[in-house]
C-alpha cells in the first residue's frame, strides 16, 4: 500500500472516531439537560422562542373568545364553571421544537427526539463538509496522477461498523425502555373510558361523569380504556406526549401522570372524515382538589337537572354540536334552529313534521329518514335513556 493511501485511510479513521465521539457528547448533553426542563423550568431552560399564537398573547382570554378560537359554534355561553375552564386558551409554551412536556412518564420521548435530531443534524453537516474536503483536497491537477483506492482497511472497516452499532444500540435501548414506561400504567391509576365516534370524544369519569373534555388530576397516574363506536380515531395530547388510536370493538389503552396544571390542548390525529379536524377538545389538569370539585358538582348537577338542561348538556357531551348547530347555519347535518314542528322534505320526496317521534328516530335509526343534501353519516345513538331523549327533544323545542 502506498503512502498516500495509508494516510487517507488514517485521516479517515480519525474522522470517523471523531464523529462518533461528538455524536456521543451530542447525545449526553442533551440527555443531560432534560430532566431540568421536566423539573418544571421549562420557560428558563428554553430558548426564548415561544409560538406566537393568539392564546398566548390572551392568557386571560373570557371564554368567549376562546370559543372563537376553536372554532366550536356554541353561541350558548357555557356556564359551569368547569365548562368555562375547559373553554379558556390551550397553553401553547415551549419551545420551537416542542411543546412543553407535562407527563411525568413520557419524558424519555423528548430525551430520544433531541438525541436522534442532533445525531441528524451532526452526520449532515460533517458528511457535506467532508465531501467538500475531499473534493477540493482530491481533484485533478496538472502533473498529479490518480492513486489506486484501497481494496481493504480493517481499522477502517472496524471502525464504521463499531460507531454506529454502538448508536443503534444507544437507540434502541432509549427507545426500549421509553416504550415500556409509556406502556405499562401503575396498577393504582385512575381510570377513565374514552369512547369517540364521528365526530366527538366523551371521556367517562369516575362516577360516571360525561364530559367531552378530558378532566384529571395533577400528580395522578391516569389510565385510558378507549374504544371507537365507528371508524379509527386516535387520541393524541402533544404536551403529554401521548399518542394512542382507538380501535372499533376493541379496547386500546395510554397512560399518563400530568406533573402541571393547566388546560391543554387534544386533537383526533387519524383521518376519520368530514369533521376530522374539529375532533379538538381540551385535557384540563386540575390543581390539588379541583378534580373532586369537578366531579361531585357535575355529579350533583345531572342528578337535578330539568330535561331542558340535560338535553342542553347532552349536545355538547354527545358531541351533537360537531355536526349540528344551533344558530340556522348549515354545516355536516341540519341546523337544529327552528325545525320544532316544520314540516321537512325527505330523500325521496315524502314530508315529514319534526315531533318526538321524527326525532327519537333521527336519533336511535338515523339513515331511516335522510335529507337530501346531507350524508347520511350520523352514528346511532342507541344507548340513550329515554330521559336524555326526552332532554334533546326539549333542547330542540326551545330553538326556536
Ligand atoms: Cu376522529 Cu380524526
Amino acid at each position: 500500500m502506498r503512502h498516500a493511501t495509508k494516510n487517507a485511510v488514517r485521516h479517515t479513521t480519525v474522522i470517523s472516531l471523531l464523529l462518533g465521539l461528538a455524536v456521543a457528547f451530542a447525545t449526553l448533553t442533551s440527555v443531560a439537560a432534560q430532566p431540568a426542563e421536566q423539573a418544571g423550568q421549562p420557560a428558563a431552560a428554553a430558548p426564548a422562542a415561544p409560538p406566537a399564537t393568539p392564546p398566548t398573547a390572551q392568557p386571560v382570554a373570557p371564554p368567549s373568545v376562546a370559543e372563537g378560537e376553536k372554532g366550536s359554534a356554541a353561541p350558548a355561553a357555557s356556564k359551569h364553571w368547569w365548562d368555562e375552564l375547559a373553554a379558556t386558551p390551550w397553553d401553547s409554551s415551549g419551545t420551537s421544537w416542542l411543546p412543553i412536556s407535562v407527563n411525568k412518564a413520557g419524558q424519555g420521548t423528548d430525551t430520544m427526539f433531541i438525541a436522534v435530531l442532533a445525531m441528524s443534524y451532526f452526520f449532515f453537516i460533517a458528511i457535506a463538509l467532508a465531501v467538500i474536503v475531499f473534493v477540493v483536497k482530491y481533484r485533478h491537477r496538472p502533473g498529479h496522477k490518480a492513486q489506486p483506492s484501497p481494496a481493504h482497511s480493517d481499522a477502517l472497516e472496524i471502525t464504521w461498523t463499531i460507531i454506529p452499532t454502538l448508536i443503534c444500540v444507544a437507540l434502541f435501548v432509549g427507545g426500549w425502555r421509553g416504550y415500556v414506561a409509556l406502556a405499562t400504567p401503575p396498577r393504582k391509576a385512575l381510570e377513565v373510558k374514552v369512547e369517540a365516534w364521528k365526530w366527538a370524544w366523551q371521556f367517562t369519569h369516575a362516577n360516571g361523569v360525561e364530559d367531552s373534555n378530558l378532566h384529571v388530576p395533577v400528580d395522578t397516574p391516569v389510565r385510558l380504556v378507549m374504544t371507537s363506536r365507528d371508524v379509527l380515531h386516535s387520541f393524541w395530547v402533544p404536551v403529554l406526549r401521548v399518542k394512542q388510536d382507538l380501535v372499533p370493538r376493541r379496547y386500546t389503552y395510554a397512560w399518563f401522570h400530568a406533573t402541571k396544571p393547566g388546560v391543554y390542548r387534544l386533537y383526533c390525529t387519524e383521518y376519520c372524515g368530514t369533521n376530522h379536524s374539529q375532533m379538538k377538545q381540551t385535557v384540563v389538569v386540575h390543581p390539588a382538589g379541583g378534580y373532586e370539585k369537578y366531579l361531585t358538582e357535575k355529579y350533583a348537577l345531572s342528578q337535578n337537572q330539568s330535561p331542558l338542561e340535560r338535553g342542553k348538556a347532552l349536545y355538547t357531551s354527545k358531541g351533537c354540536i360537531g355536526c349540528h348547530t344551533i344558530d340556522g347555519n348549515r354545516t355536516v347535518g341540519p341546523s337544529w334552529k327552528g325545525i320544532w314542528g316544520e314540516q321537512i322534505t325527505l330523500g325521496d320526496g315524502s314530508k315529514v313534521t319534526v315531533d318526538e317521534n321524527y326525532i327519537r328516530e333521527s336519533i336511535v335509526n338515523p339513515t331511516a329518514k335522510t335529507r337530501p343534501g346531507f350524508p347520511p353519516s350520523m352514528p346511532v345513538f342507541d344507548t340513550l335513556s329515554e330521559a336524555d331523549i326526552g332532554g334533546l327533544i326539549e333542547y330542540i323545542k326551545s330553538l326556536k
